[in-house]
């Protein structure tokens, strides 16, 4: 069990805010002369920060490169705005973690077990199996946490707010209260949460430590009400936990005599970043390039991570189903897929990229001719291109087996030019907010599927434009700034 004695060291740092996560908003690259360039990320965290202006924040995140290992080594503590580096407006000390430690706990334990477990995507009669291995992992991903947990109580603040993100780091909330008990501490899970019966397939003590670890925190919160309850019965059947659920409002767990609140925030799209971006002149020309490829035929687009629980694969073959029964659409569609690389230390997402390749491969070769490309598939990340797909798209395809939130299902309605239709799966969490404008399908039902599909392409104009408008004003009622703000709020 992961050690959370106390450590009376409140001396501390100077941060008022932290936030910690895995990733964070800068990226290094080691060039050819062994100089290193750096790369600022996106995503909503990055946004969310942005409107705190408070240049003693300070964002702990793990090296995740080799790149980001040398420029960790070489800043002070670890601090890269020490070392001169532009990180965006906050400080940011990055976690040079042991190699092998830093793999078993992200690849191991993150990514394996905890995504798997969350996203229900084992394939249950072959795993998972927790054996010795699994043990040593899972003494690293406590040694990760840790490690997260001591850097966050030497950088803050007395009585800081430290905002910790995701399934990577579920420990840290109860060794950082341990470390730190005047610190107010939120945990936020980017993930849906798993149901009890398939949670339990965590070793026990495995699984009251992340609950425990959560519930170090004094909020924890969640992307829908649905990831929410769910960890609020997974409290319940693991701990034996007491919880209270008002209709609205946070939900409070009580546990040996702690009450963690826990909240709400369904993070949306940045409209006003998304709508300038998607107009500068490198999404143009992308935009020509895939104009002159469709023609004037209706367009329906993907955009995802090459990620297990993102169902590409079945979103191919409700298309290829839909081609087969629905002739009349031959040469008057096309189907623009982009599936970025993601975690390829990964065999199952080696596999799984491999078979997006295939399928997409055999429904060009089924029906495919001189003048027609049914299926464009990108497996390259190219934001600008990405973006004008969403300028382009007539119908967005949005189907995961399960999914936090999915912002692409936000981002569509927001950027198309002309107003989509949204195709989308009721286990997105954003089918909480989506769900009443969009055309909903149960993501294993490739038939059904291939049905809205053809619903979506066959909408009228005026009421496609009409759902569009209200898809895009829910996608957007919660920005990034806004979401982070009410999460720092809820913690005063
Ligand atoms: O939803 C969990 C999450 O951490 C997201 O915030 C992010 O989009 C994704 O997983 C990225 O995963 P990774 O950092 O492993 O590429």
């Amino acid at each position: 069990m992961v050690q959370t004695e106390a450590h009376p060291d409140p001396a501390g740092g100077s941060a008022p805010i932290l936030v910690a996560s895995n990733r964070g908003p800068v990226s290094f690259t080691v060039e050819d002369d062994g100089s290193l360039s750096l790369k600022r990320g996106g995503g909503g965290l990055v946004s969310g920060l942005s409107a705190i202006e408070d240049a003693d924040a300070v964002w702990v995140c793990a090296a995740l490169t080799e790149g980001d290992r040398t420029a960790a080594r070489l800043a002070p503590s670890g601090r890269l705005d020490r070392a001169g580096y532009d990180t965006g407006g906050q400080a940011v000390r990055m976690l040079d973690i042991e190699p092998g430690t830093f793999a078993r706990a992200y690849n191991g334990v993150a990514n394996s077990t905890l995504w798997f477990v969350h996203h229900l995507l084992y394939n249950t009669p072959t795993a998972p199996t927790f054996d010795d291995r699994f043990r040593k992992e899972w003494a690293s991903y406590e040694a990760y946490n840790t490690a997260f947990a001591d850097a966050l109580a030497e950088e803050a603040a007395p009585g800081a707010t430290v905002l910790v993100q995701d399934y990577h780091l579920t420990l840290v909330p109860a060794l950082l209260r341990a470390r730190r008990p005047d610190l107010r501490i939120g945990h936020f899970s980017h993930t849906p949460w798993a149901p009890p019966e398939y949670y339990r397939m965590l070793p026990d003590d495995v699984a009251r430590d992340v609950l425990t670890g959560v519930l170090g925190a004094d909020r924890a919160a969640f992307l829908t009400r649905r990831w929410a309850e769910a960890f609020a019965d997974c409290c319940e059947a693991v701990l034996g936990a007491t919880t209270s659920r008002p209709a609205d409002g946070d939900l409070t767990v009580l546990h040996q005599g702690r009450t963690t609140r826990i909240g709400v925030h369904g993070l949306g799209a940045d409209a006003d970043f998304l709508r300038e971006r998607a107009h500068r002149p490198d999404v143009d020309s992308r935009l020509a390039g895939l104009r002159e490829a469709v023609g004037d035929r209706k367009v329906v687009v993907r955009v995802d991570r090459t990620e297990l629980s993102k169902n590409i694969v079945r979103g191919l073959l409700a298309y290829r189903h839909l081609l087969r029964t629905r002739p009349e659409w031959h040469d008057r569609v096309v189907h623009v897929a982009f599936a970025y690389p993601s975690r390829h230390d990964l065999p199952e997402y080696r596999e799984y990229t491999a078979a997006v390749q295939r399928v997409a491969q055999e429904v060009n070769l089924e029906f495919g001719t001189e003048r027609w490309q049914p299926l464009i598939l990108h497996v390259q990340d190219d934001f600008p291109r990405s973006l004008a797909a969403y300028r382009l798209a007539d119908v967005a395809l949005v189907n995961p087996i399960r999914d936090g939130m999915n912002l692409v299902a936000k981002e569509i309605p927001v950027v198309s030019d002309a107003g989509c239709a949204l195709v989308l799966s009721r286990e997105a969490g954003a089918y909480a907010e989506l769900g009443a404008d969009s055309i909903t399908v149960n993501p294993y039902d490739v038939i059904a599927t291939a049905e809205a599909l053809h619903q979506a392409l066959s909408m009228p104009t005026a009421e496609r434009t009409d759902r569009c408008k209200r898809l895009a004003a829910a996608a957007t009622a919660l920005p990034p700034q806004q979401w982070f703000l009410d999460q720092l709020h809820a913690l005063d």
